[in-house]
């Protein structure tokens, strides 16, 4: 058996999967999201270190008797664990979706501009994404960025607490946004022009090489062996991908997910970046490259809405969006509830309902939420569909359950989709890593071989929603020219 680990934004979650990466026991840890200031979210590190105490703990009955081979590490991306020589880390970690770094993003273009970067990183300066937020550090906190010896991202300081390792790999380095796609090395160049040096960053390697065996102290919380081999892992996409069995050995299926965000991922051979970054373009866990396209609000957008009618169930507003047509009498929702990544990279757009009448009730609210959740996917994949071309697509994340949101989405998509049977979710990615890690499997091929889900179709597409790009896509056009204006 191998442990997965996953640390999420709300939670540790932890699997153990048997050697076909069927799970055999589950765990969660919580721990709280810190929102000091507008903008800006954060987590401690010691509340990571906390979680991963107890979901060992809670794991290690369920240990007893299975011999665990390995453990893998996957989590949010793009946050900055800032530590000092003695491993401590120095501040909370400022995480993915914090926005505080907006005038360093502004500074790595005019240092090294857009279509040069987008060249070397595969994106665009993006504020999430870690190098700004150890720019913001530099510039806003020098005494405490003097005391710096190493920035890690999330998972990988789970790495560094269980081995005393400080590592990482390309899948969630490339989401660094100082990582050389071509090169797959820190970019040293690019670094300097910045004013920072690389051995700041973790050393480099595959997603599946062990990065060191497990400290006394932490295998004894499980009721492990110690030495017990820790594998690198992926960042949170990259694992979750794995573990649907989408990558480079499968060409053609990619991966949709309607999770509160929606996330549209697509394997890829060679790093080909969209030329106007509106895409990101990471590094896969399996040796090649992958697309990555994200709408902020997906199902996100579907619980804003349910929060306004707490009298009715969502299976109520679901069938109710179902009895009206197509269209929902010509209204449109546009889902930038939160501003949006993918395609605009714009977080001070926002949404909005257009085209509202007397004739409009509930359920029309409703559908005209779920088609355009599906048209801003179909906005996202059309960017994407000139480097890589899905023949289908799995479907996963809560609002994967409705048949109407998927026929939307996979006319949205002009492509089949399918669900799958059992666990998802990057825990499973983290697990399979590590079963080829341990040596389980000779390689990631045959271990996503041996350890497929079972697939079945999903509703047939909704073709006709294609008709309402032309009008959502001019929205769009007028939100954006507002609120870029603002
Ligand atoms: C990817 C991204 C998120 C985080 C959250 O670019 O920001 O998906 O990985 O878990």
């Amino acid at each position: 058996a191998a442990i997965g680990l996953d640390l999420g934004t709300s939670g540790l979650k932890g699997v153990v999967l048997d050697e076909e990466g069927r799970k055999l026991a589950e765990a969660r840890a919580g721990y709280p999201l810190l929102t000091p200031r507008p903008g800006w979210t954060e987590q401690d590190p010691r509340d990571w270190a906390e979680a991963l105490r107890e979901v060992l703990q809670a794991l290690a009955p369920r240990l007893r008797g299975l011999e665990v081979v390995g453990v893998g590490l996957s989590g949010q991306m793009h946050g900055a664990v800032f530590l000092d020589k003695e491993g401590d880390p120095l501040l909370p970690a400022p995480l993915w979706n914090d926005q505080r770094t907006e005038e360093e993003a502004r500074w790595i273009e005019e240092v090294i501009p857009r279509p040069e970067l987008i060249r070397r990183t595969g994106n665009p300066a993006v504020t999430g994404f870690q190098l700004p937020k150890v720019l913001w550090l530099k510039a806003n906190h020098p005494e405490l960025f003097q005391r710096v010896r190493k920035v890690l991202l999330p998972k990988d300081y789970l790495g560094f607490l269980l081995t005393g390792q400080a590592a990482t790999e390309y899948s969630d380095a490339s989401g660094v946004g100082a990582l050389n796609l071509a090169q797959k090395a820190w970019d040293a160049e690019l670094l300097e022009a910045l004013g920072l040096v690389a051995d700041i960053f973790p050393e480099l390697g595959e997603s599946h090489r062990v990065v060191g065996g497990l400290k006394p102290a932490w295998a004894e919380v499980a009721g492990l062996r110690p030495g017990t081999p820790v594998v690198a892992g992926a960042g949170d996409n990259a694992a979750a991908a794995l573990g649907l069995g989408v990558s480079r050995y499968r060409k053609g299926v990619g991966s949709v997910s309607l999770g509160t965000s929606g996330v549209i991922f697509l394997p890829l051979e060679a790093p080909k970046p969209d030329p106007e970054g509106r895409i990101h373009l990471f590094c896969h866990a399996d040796g090649a490259y992958h697309l990555l396209g994200v709408t902020l609000s997906a199902a996100g957008s579907l619980e804003w809405l349910r929060r306004l009618f707490p009298e009715v169930s969502l299976e109520t507003l679901l069938r109710e969006a179902g009895e009206t047509p197509l269209g929902a009498l010509d209204l449109f929702f546009l889902p930038f509830l939160s501003g949006e990544r993918s395609p605009y990279l714009e977080p001070r757009l926002r949404g909005a309902f257009l085209g509202l009448s007397l004739a409009h009730g509930r359920g029309h609210l409703v559908r005209a939420v779920l088609e355009g959740v599906a048209l801003s996917l179909g906005v996202v994949y059309r960017v994407m569909r000139p480097l890589a071309e899905a023949e289908a697509f799995l479907a996963t994340g809560g609002g994967s359950a409705s048949d109407l949101w998927l026929a939307l989405l996979s006319g949205a998509l002009g492509t089949p989709l399918f669900r799958v049977v059992g666990e998802e979710g990057a825990a499973r990615g983290a697990g399979i890593l590590a079963l080829v890690g341990a040596g389980v499997y000779g390689s990631l091929e045959e271990a996503l071989r041996a350890t497929r889900l079972e697939e079945v179709p999903g509703p047939a597409p909704l073709e006709e929603v294609q008709n309402l790009f032309p009008e959502y896509e001019a929205w769009t056009e007028a939100l954006l020219a507002r609120y870029r204006r603002l």
